[in-house]
């Protein structure tokens, strides 16, 4: 049976929609022109990829354009979502054709980074995308935390609206200058993806002004409906902060919604909270995985690579196999000087031998090039070698992406 594979078009969004809705099993699966109209106002077309068996729409994925920081520089980034087929074409290889013509087009558009969220990690292996960032997840309850340290103003808290994006948005960017892993967020981004204007229970943005009328952080956090005059969970989604005043008076903040009988807070791996709380043990800590990372165009993602420090001067040659996107197969000569970075491919020895799947955490200061030896996911000419590339690989803060997609 033919295969066809294209970007879908205007008359045949409802059939996605329908392929999304029924996958996910969503509430809009009995709304689906509200899906449908949700679509038509905020994705194109042409973003869009679906597979045809003899002109039946089986499956279908979406890549958002934006970029994502690498020690505070953005990479061009193809966001994956979402990644779904129909039950009765499932198995027969027709995601696995998408994410592979996705990967070219990505390398196409110079969208060097691509990444997704997913409960099914082989599949994604498969194709390249590697687990490269976790996120740190604290559950307590309100009551029962005492800080052992106290900020020193207090300050004034005021609750953002949609319309205010962009305060929170200056915030954002001056947190994100040096970090790895946040994405870039637009008007629209803010709005829908964060504030959740849209949705029937958006979530709530508390600013932290200083006494001079300063901003200098915020947090976002869900109330869910009906849930005001009963015990209920808080999900806390980011906390930005710019100083330690603001940190602790946000926790602070956090912690006066003692009706709550838990909070639940989605954190960076290098968060502090756990150093704050004068009794820990009232804190539960636990870590998932969370962005999996693609390299879509290793020359040019290689060359973008900001160094965490200039200063080092290195040479490693890469040799690295990739099976779904056949361009980024060889062997990579990296030489860096004066904070440049060149790459060629290079008919050398490797200093590292791996596949693109592995390069991907690598490359974002997940996996550190020793721990990947340890595991067998690199063959590594010599310790040298290896210290050789985490120095290149180095990021300034551990990876990690606040935006769920
Ligand atoms: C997950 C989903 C998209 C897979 O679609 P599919 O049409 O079965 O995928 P394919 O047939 O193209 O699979 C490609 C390969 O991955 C394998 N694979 C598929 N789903 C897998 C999974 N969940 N875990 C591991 N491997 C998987 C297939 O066996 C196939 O391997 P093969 O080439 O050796 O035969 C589909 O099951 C689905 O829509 N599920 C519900 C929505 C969902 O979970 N979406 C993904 C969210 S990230």
């Amino acid at each position: 049976m033919a295969l066809e594979i294209r970007p879908i078009t205007d008359d045949e969004v409802e059939q996605a929609e329908f392929i999304t809705t029924y996958s996910f099993n969503s509430p809009d699966r009995r709304d689906l022109a509200q899906a449908v109209e949700r679509s038509r106002r905020f994705f194109r077309t042409e973003w869009s990829l679906a597979s045809f068996e003899d002109g039946e729409m089986t499956a279908f994925l979406r890549v958002l354009p934006s970029a994502m920081h690498v020690n505070g520089r953005g990479l061009s980034f193809g966001a994956v979502a979402p990644v779904v087929s129909l039950p009765q074409h499932r198995r027969k290889g027709h995601v696995g054709a998408l994410l592979r013509r996705a990967l070219a087009d990505m390398r196409e558009r110079g969208q060097v980074l691509s990444g997704l969220h997913t409960p099914h990690p082989a599949l994604y292996r498969r194709y390249g995308w590697e687990i490269a960032s976790v996120k740190r997840i604290y559950s307590f309850a309100p009551k029962e935390i005492d800080l052992a340290a106290q900020p020193s103003e207090r300050g004034r808290m005021r609750l953002l609206t949609p319309d205010d994006w962009a305060e929170a948005d200056r915030l954002y960017r001056l947190h994100s200058e040096r970090r790895t892993g946040p994405l870039q967020r637009i008007d629209l981004w803010w709005r829908e993806a964060v504030f959740g204007a849209s949705r029937p229970v958006p979530a709530d943005i508390a600013l932290w002004e200083n006494n001079r009328g300063e901003a200098q952080g915020y947090v976002i956090y869900h109330q869910p409906a009906g849930q005001d005059d009963q015990p209920g969970t808080m999900p806390v989604r980011e906390l930005v902060a710019l100083s330690a005043d603001a940190y602790l008076n946000l926790i602070l903040y956090l912690l006066r919604h003692d009706l709550k009988q838990e909070i639940v807070w989605y954190a960076p791996p290098d968060d502090p909270f756990l150093s704050l709380v004068a009794d820990a043990t009232k804190v539960k800590v636990r870590e998932e995985y969370d962005l999996f990372l693609r390299i879509c165009d290793v020359e040019a993602a290689l060359k973008q690579r900001p160094l965490a420090h200039p200063e080092h001067q290195l040479a490693l040659t890469l040799q690295v196999s990739d099976d779904s996107a056949p361009w980024n197969e060889g062997t990579w000569r990296i030489e860096t000087a004066d904070g440049a970075v060149q790459v060629e491919r290079t008919a050398g020895e490797p200093d590292l031998t791996l596949s693109a799947t592995t390069l991907a955490p690598l490359f974002n200061g997940f996996l550190s090039p020793s721990g990947a030896a340890l595991a067998g996911l690199v063959s590594a000419r010599s310790e040298q070698a290896l210290a050789a590339a985490a120095a290149f690989f180095a990021t300034l803060y551990p990876p990690f992406c606040a935006d769920g997609f």
